[in-house]
Formats: structure tokens, sequence, C-alpha cells
């Protein structure tokens, strides 16, 4: 039996404990091991929540458990998990986290740290579509030209309805919130840093460039004026959050900002949460995923996902994905220099 211990047992986590336990039997048969979760964290202990797993606020418990063999961080934040996972790692914990703010900062230091032990986060980026695993495994043979995408669930929730049914920017931000999607602060997502996270991260798997949030372009979607809305609708356009990773020749320009799209273009159609990324390899062509970018069960899917990999892998076993392009020097291309 492999033991998991869940680092915040909010949206997210509270999937994560409950689908391990409705499905125990699939993922028995597919990890090949029962996968049992043991102890959860969160801050409020008197809080009301749908789980069966036990609760403590002290994340020591988790992380001092010599039984426990995974940790799943799903508590958000940057500095608080940052040592949370390091003293996973350090105590010889197997970790998984959906946390693309951690790893915009911090992914080289805990891949260095973790070295053999198994660190994924699949659902830190378009929540439940395995976009980390077809570009670290499915396009391994390419040189990817381009990623281009929409990579932040509330704010497409947000623009369909705005677009589509006239919704009104606050009533609509907070419908996403109670749904789930949003931040803890969704100046996160309307800001475009969150989906400016989840770009670092393919851009760094893709491209080995080392940028922060605070080195590339980042527009987010507060001020899009009804004008922009009736301009839109009037020329059969549409209105997305781009996500953009693109090499030009030694350089990479990422860059995050609203753009107008036109109707034809497949990604126009990827309405509502869900998120859609088109992958440009140089070998295979144009490659695109679709699927929900944000909610509790979608993101607990690829969590589980790392879990039952870990699990198939064994313990302590070494980790499978590379990345490309180490030895071709990139450098992220000057805020300044991006046309838009
Ligand atoms: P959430 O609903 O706010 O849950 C956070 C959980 O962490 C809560 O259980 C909270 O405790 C606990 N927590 C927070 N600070 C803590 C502390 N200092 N000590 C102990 N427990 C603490 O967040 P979420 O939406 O599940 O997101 C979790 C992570 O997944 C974030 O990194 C987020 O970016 C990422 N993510 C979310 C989604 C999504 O659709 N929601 C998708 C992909 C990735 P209480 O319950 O007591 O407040
Ligand atoms: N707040 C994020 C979003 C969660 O809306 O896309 C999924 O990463």
């Amino acid at each position: 039996m492999l033991k998991v211990g869940i680092i915040g047992v909010g949206t997210v986590g509270a999937s994560v404990a409950n689908i391990l336990r409705d499905n125990k039997d699939i993922i028995k048969a597919r990890a090949g091991v029962e996968i049992e979760p043991v102890l959860g964290v969160v801050s409020n202990l008197s809080k009301d929540r749908d789980v069966t797993i036990k609760l403590t606020d002290n994340a020591d418990e988790v992380l001092n458990d010599e039984s426990i063999d995974i940790v799943v961080e799903l508590m958000g934040g940057i500095e608080k998990p940052y040592e949370i996972v390091k003293k996973a790692l350090a105590n010889g914990k197997a970790v998984v986290t959906a946390n693309k703010a951690l790893l915009a900062y911090h992914r080289y230091d805990l891949e260095k740290l973790a070295g053999d032990i198994p660190f994924e986060y699949e659902a830190a980026v378009a929540g439940g579509i395995p976009i980390i695993n077809a570009l670290r495994d499915g396009l391994s043979a390419n040189n990817i030209k381009s990623i281009r995408g929409i990579m932040n669930g509330t704010c497409n929730y947000m623009l369909t309805k705005m677009i589509n049914e006239g919704v009104d920017y606050d009533t609509i931000l907070k419908e996403s919130q109670e749904l789930g999607y949003a931040e803890a602060d969704p100046t996160f997502d309307v800001g475009g840093f969150d989906a400016a996270h989840k770009l670092l991260i393919l851009g760094s798997i893709a491209y080995d460039v080392d940028a922060k949030p605070e080195d590339i372009l980042i527009e987010g979607i507060q001020d899009i004026s009804p004008e922009d809305i009736d301009f839109a609708n009037e020329f059969n356009y549409t209105i997305k959050l781009l996500t953009i990773a693109k090499k030009i020749g030694k350089k990479v320009e990422l860059r995050v900002h609203p753009a107008f799209i036109s109707n034809d273009e497949m990604i126009a159609k990827v309405d509502g949460v869900m998120n859609g990324v088109s992958v440009i390899g140089d070998k295979v062509g144009e490659t695109m995923y679709y699927g929900p970018g944000a909610g509790g069960d979608a993101t607990a899917s690829a969590v589980i996902a790392n879990i039952i990999d870990i699990a198939r892998r064994g313990k302590g076993a070494p980790m499978l994905g590379f990345e490309f392009d180490h030895s071709e020097n990139l450098s992220i291309m000057p805020k300044d220099e991006i046309e838009t």
C-alpha cells in the first residue's frame, strides 16, 4: 500500500481525497498497489467539508510521518508551500503539486533538490488536460516551435459569459469563485498572472528558459471594455486571454494578453471553463489539446494520474520526464521587444 498525505483539502484537495476513495479499485488496478489517503492538512479544522479523510492543522504531522510515501501539496501560495515541499523531499517523500505559482518561482531548485525522488505537477497547467505529459513524452521527437492557447479557466469562463450572454464582470467573477475555478486571490486570474505562471512552466519544459513572471509581458482581462465586446460581436470575432511561447531564432517570446480572435479559428470555439492549447512541433506539425482548465474533480484527475504514475514506477525510482533543448542556450525575448 502507498500512503498519501494531502496538504490543503480545499477545492482540489477534497476532490483528490474523494476520488482516491470512490475510485479505489480502478486506481489500485492501474497503479498495481492500493493507494490510501491517510491524512489531510487544513488551516481551519472547524470548517464543514464533504470529506472522510482524517484532518489536522499541523503539516508536520504529514511531513514527519515515516509511513507516508507521497505528499500532495494543494494549499496554494508560494513561500509556505516551498518550505513544505522542500521538507517533504528532504524526508524522501515523493511530491505531487498543482501549484503553478510555486513552480513559476521555484521549479528549477525543487527539481534539483528532488533528484531521483519523484516530483510531479501535471495539474499545474491547464487543469485536467495532460499537457505536460504531451510536451515531455508524446512530442519528445520534436523541436517545439510554439505553444499557444487558453490556459486560464476563470478568464475564459468570464469572457464567454460576458461576450455571449452580456453578464457583467463582477457577477461572473463571483460565480467563478463560487464554482471553485478562481485562485484564492482572483487577481492572479484576471490579471493574467496565473496564465503567466503556467506559461513559464511550459516554456521552461520546452525551451529550458528560467524566466520569472516579472520578466515577461503580462496583461489581464480587467480593462476589456463594453466597446471591445461590441466590436468583437459586430465583426464576428471573440476575445480570448492568449498565452504564447514562441521560439524566434535564439530567443523565446513569452506573453499573456487578451486578443481578438476570428470566430472561424478553432481556439475561438474553446468556451467556458475549458482550456485549449496548440503546440507546434517541427516534425509533427500542429497538435491541439482541449479540456477542462479548472475545477476540483478535473484538476484532481491530473493530480491522481501523477500519483498512479509514481506508484507504477515504485517509490524512489528515477524520474522519466526530461526536458528539451538544454544545449541550445535560448534566452527570453525582452518584453519591450514583443509586438502584440
Ligand atoms: P483552496 O480551495 O483555497 O484550498 C486550499 C486548501 O489549503 C484549504 O483546505 C486550506 O485550508 C488549506 N490551507 C491554506 N493555507 C494553509 C495553511 N497555511 N496551513 C494549512 N492549510 C492551509 O484552493 P484550491 O482551489 O484547491 O487550489 C489549491 C492549489 O491548486 C493552488 O495552488 C491552486 O493554484 C491549484 N490549482 C487549483 C485549481 C482549481 O481549479 N481550483 C486548478 C489547478 C490548480 P481551509 O480549508 O481550512 O481554508
Ligand atoms: N484559477 C485557475 C484557472 C485554476 O482558472 O485556470 C486552474 O489552474
